[in-house]
């Protein structure tokens, strides 16, 4: 999704701002551009291609400067063209990037009309940028901050007027933004990790804050317009560029990664305590007596694998909402709930409304379960658990998925043990099962091979099926979001019992219908409705465990998973799911790590 960098420094700013771009390009974008102030005005290059033609025009023109903004832009309003793409400019004196929704752009645009402004994008950008400069009056900060008040919906904006050369203003509402701090020379970035190599400096703005970057100073205004001091975070963490060593994109590596991934993720030590969640958990999870978890994606469907582990181990009553949804809907609050969050980025647009819709409820505990320490979620909440996946970039969500499922695993053992649910001997069991599961999972991975052989079939199929169970029925769910979202072939999924009252009849010769058969206690009812395909002339795929008896026979085929693995089998059954994807979309050809119109991190609603 949109990207931004800004700096202020006393050499040539061109280069850090196009690496700042690259290093933000896995979030996917369909347009980028840059802005200097050079010779008393603004310059610009803008590109509809990748931050790599956009480098070459800017080598190619010169463009060079001591002051200047980039972007990426992930289309909303307007199509990816070039006149939409930013910086956008007002009367060649102003020059602003923006992430984000304008929701009253229309009455803007109305009014700067009606003053003369005359509008050349079909962006809600370009109402900011005029109003900025209706606004200014040789102090550029003070217009940004008149301006924000009047703009209704979710931006961080980077701004440079001609007349201030040396100086870059930014803005956040909704919208991640933050500062990094240099010598002789500052930074603003939508993401930290685009000033990776210029500074482990930042200032993290929070909501409403306005902040004007000079050479020496950095300014933050909050959104009542007192100037204050923010918190200087120390992050060395972003440095080093990601490689992608021998595999052929990243979501390949980052599946092959989840054995080590998942290993960082499971707490050191040998029990489940409630100050694995933070210093306020053990007050927390004793006032609270059900769980709302609220997410979006492939994160959602964490949150539904977790209500079978929160009610059947911990015996707490959960509810797991799409945050899109419970934000704008009248829910009934309860002071008694743990509002759980979970997000890969924790910048996600929806999540994050959620969160504070569930907060301007009265609900007082809130945890975030996130990748990154220093996002919006983690910040916002009062508890957190940070996932140990690392920096995740192909789009498809792999290795973020399965050490939430760790996160949320504890969770679970964390709350049944303090409701006494969990004795001393589960709890070993417990711990042992979860040691072991980096070794499960590279039994799993071992299956590759067969896989690919599926993966040709279905890479010409343009539908697909995918059936669950339980436990299983989310992960089903998570298969068939991977192969649409890569491969781009429509596939649905269903609680394989709920077949009968509908999607069976799309079940044809030309339907592969993929089955996660674990071997619990649902198996048998499982085992009826693959009958139920069979008898339809459905093509059966199925992930079977090795004691399950499910032999490969016309129409049925079979991989066997190596391992039954009980309550912690979605981790491993996911696997299977998100190598048949990611073959399958490689036969296609697809683009697999940023595929089409979708972005890593969304931050718009
Ligand atoms: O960063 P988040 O976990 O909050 O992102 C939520 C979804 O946008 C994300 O999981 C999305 O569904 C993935 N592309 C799925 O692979």
């Amino acid at each position: 999704m949109c990207g931004i960098v800004g700096a202020v420094a006393q050499r040539n700013i061109v280069p850090v701002l196009i690496e700042g771009l690259r290093r933000l390009e896995y979030r996917g974008y369909d347009s980028c551009g840059v802005a200097v102030l050079a010779g008393g005005e603004p310059h610009r290059a803008r590109s509809v291609a990748r931050v790599a033609d956009l480098d070459e025009q800017v080598r190619e023109t010169h463009l060079e400067g001591f002051t200047g903004i980039a972007h990426t832009r992930w289309a909303t309003h307007g199509a990816p063209v070039t006149n939409n793409a930013h910086p956008i400019f007002s009367r060649n004196a102003l020059a602003l990037v923006h992430n984000g929704i304008i929701e009253n752009y229309e009455s803007l645009r109305d009014m700067l009309r009606g003053k003369g402004y005359e509008f050349v994008s079909q962006t809600d950008t370009e109402v900011i940028a005029h109003l900025i400069h209706s606004l200014y009056r040789g102090d550029l900060f003070a217009a940004v901050r008149e301006a924000v008040q009047q703009l209704h919906g979710a931006y961080a904006i980077a701004v440079e007027h001609k007349d201030q050369p040396d100086t870059v203003v930014g803005a956040r509402q909704g919208s991640p933004l933050v500062v990094g701090l240099g010598e002789g020379e500052n930074f603003l970035a939508s993401d930290a990790l685009a000033l990776a190599g210029s500074t482990e400096h930042f200032i993290f703005l929070e909501e409403g804050d306005v902040c004007e970057l000079t050479l020496e100073r950095v300014r933050v205004a909050d959104r009542d317009g007192n100037d204050v001091e923010r918190e200087v975070r120390t992050v060395a963490a972003y440095g080093g560029a990601v490689e992608l060593g021998p595999y052929r994109h990243f979501m390949q590596k980052e599946i092959f990664e989840q054995p080590r991934a998942i290993g960082d993720t499971i707490p050191q030590a040998d029990s489940f305590d409630a100050s694995l969640f933070g210093d306020a958990a053990a007050t927390a999870f004793g006032e609270i007596d059900n769980l709302l978890i609220l997410a979006c994606g492939t994160s959602y469907y964490s949150g539904l694998t977790a209500k079978y582990w929160l009610e059947s181990i911990a015996k707490i009553p959960t509810q797991v909402e799409i945050a899109s949804e419970y934000r704008y809907r009248d829910s009934v609050p309860n002071p008694k709930s743990l509002v759980v969050v979970i997000s890969q980025s924790g910048e996600t647009a929806d999540t994050l409304a959620a969160l504070k819709h569930a907060q301007s409820l009265g609900h007082k505990h809130t945890l975030s379960i996130c990748n990154v320490g220093t996002s919006a979620m983690v910040r916002l909440t009062e508890l957190s658990f940070l996932t140990h996946a690392g920096r995740e970039i192909g789009v498809a969500s792999t290795k973020a998925f399965t050490t939430q499922l760790v996160a949320l695993f504890v969770l679970a053992a964390t709350l049944g043990k303090l409701r006494g649910h969990v004795d001393a001997s589960l709890e070993a069991q417990y711990v042992r099962q979860l040691r072991h599961l980096p070794a499960a999972l590279n039994s799993v991975l071992a299956l590759e091979p067969q896989i690919i052989a599926w993966s040709e079939d279905f890479s010409r199929k343009e539908n697909a099926l995918f059936l669950g169970r339980g436990l299983h029925y989310p992960i089903a769910l998570e298969g068939a979001l991977k192969l649409k979202e890569i491969s781009y072939i429509h596939a649905e999924a269903y609680p394989a019992g709920e077949l009968k009252h509908g999607p069976l009849a799309l079940v044809t010769e030309a339907m592969p219908v993929v089955t996660v058969a674990p071997n619990d206690t649902l198996l048998e009812k499982l085992k009826s409705n693959m009958q139920e395909v069979r008898a339809r002339g459905g093509e059966l795929y199925v992930f079977a465990d090795s004691d399950t008896r499910i032999v490969s026979e016309e129409g049925l085929h079979v991989i066997r998973m190596p391992e039954h693995y009980g309550l912690l089998s979605p981790i491993l059954h996911v696997v299977p799911l998100q190598l048949l994807a990611y073959h399958t979309a490689c036969s296609r050809g697809t683009d697999v790590d940023k595929p089409r119109n979708l972005a890593k991190s969304v931050t718009v609603e």
